[in-house]
């Protein structure tokens, strides 16, 4: 045995017969799926959120915008006018609304792809719509405009979850791409 393994046979040894090697394994386990998780944008899990803001379109995950951002939408006013629709709430839905995106919105989170949205938006800024991040608008500029507004069944890029398979999970991994109508996309 050489030197270096004979350490590492005495190393484990030593935390096996502790028991804690097990728990250690354990919480590395644990620590590893978080990890996996918090690489995306953390899913949405407000029923009412869900409710109101997936009525018309995709619940877009509050981690997608910065606080700013959400505070200029979730308003009484902007909701009347909300892209050429109404989508007024009660009072204490808004509130509730409100306080959720602004609470978990990308600028507050530690899920790496809201931290890429925070880092694209310059201090001031308070994109009304996802799409015009710079993060978000890089990541789709190679795209054909006939995959796009020319696809019936995708419109818009502002429809994530047409092309993004696992959008409703926070997760949009180029992995989990599939455009419809043009299946071979990426080659
Ligand atoms: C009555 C329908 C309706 C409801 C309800 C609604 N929206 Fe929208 N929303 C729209 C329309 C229409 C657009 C523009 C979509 C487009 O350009 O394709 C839009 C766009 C957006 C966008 C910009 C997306 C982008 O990047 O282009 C955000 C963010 C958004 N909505 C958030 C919300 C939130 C949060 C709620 C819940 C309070 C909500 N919406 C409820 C109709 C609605
Ligand atoms: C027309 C289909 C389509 C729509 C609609 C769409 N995307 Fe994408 N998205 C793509 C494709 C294709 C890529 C991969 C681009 C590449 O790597 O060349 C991508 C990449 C991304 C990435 C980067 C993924 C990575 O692995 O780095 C993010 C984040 C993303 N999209 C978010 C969104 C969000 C948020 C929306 C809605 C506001 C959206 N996308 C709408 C097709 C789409």
């Amino acid at each position: 045995m050489s030197k270096k393994l004979k350490v590492v046979a005495l190393l484990a040894g030593v935390l096996l017969t502790n028991g804690t090697y097990a728990q250690a394994e354990e919480n590395f386990g644990k620590w590893l799926i978080n990890f996996q998780r918090t690489k995306e944008v953390k899913p949405v899990t407000d029923k009412q959120y869900l409710k109101e803001c997936g009525d018309c379109h995709f619940a877009y995950q509050p981690g997608l915008l910065p606080a700013r951002s959400w505070e200029k939408l979730l308003t009484a006013d902007a909701l009347k006018n909300h892209f050429g629709d109404n989508a007024e709430l009660d009072r204490d839905t808004l509130q509730a609304i409100h306080d959720y995106a602004v609470e978990n919105a990308a600028d507050k989170s530690f899920y790496k792809r809201s931290r890429k949205i925070a880092l694209a938006t310059a201090e001031g800024e308070a994109p009304l719509r996802i799409i015009e991040v710079r993060y978000i608008k890089r990541k789709h500029q190679d795209i054909p405009e006939k995959m796009v507004k020319g696809n019936q069944d995708v419109k818009s890029l502002s429809h994530c979850n047409k092309c993004h398979t696992q959008a409703d999970k926070g997760v949009f991994d180029e992995d989990t791409v599939s455009i419809p109508n043009y299946p071979d996309w990426d080659d």
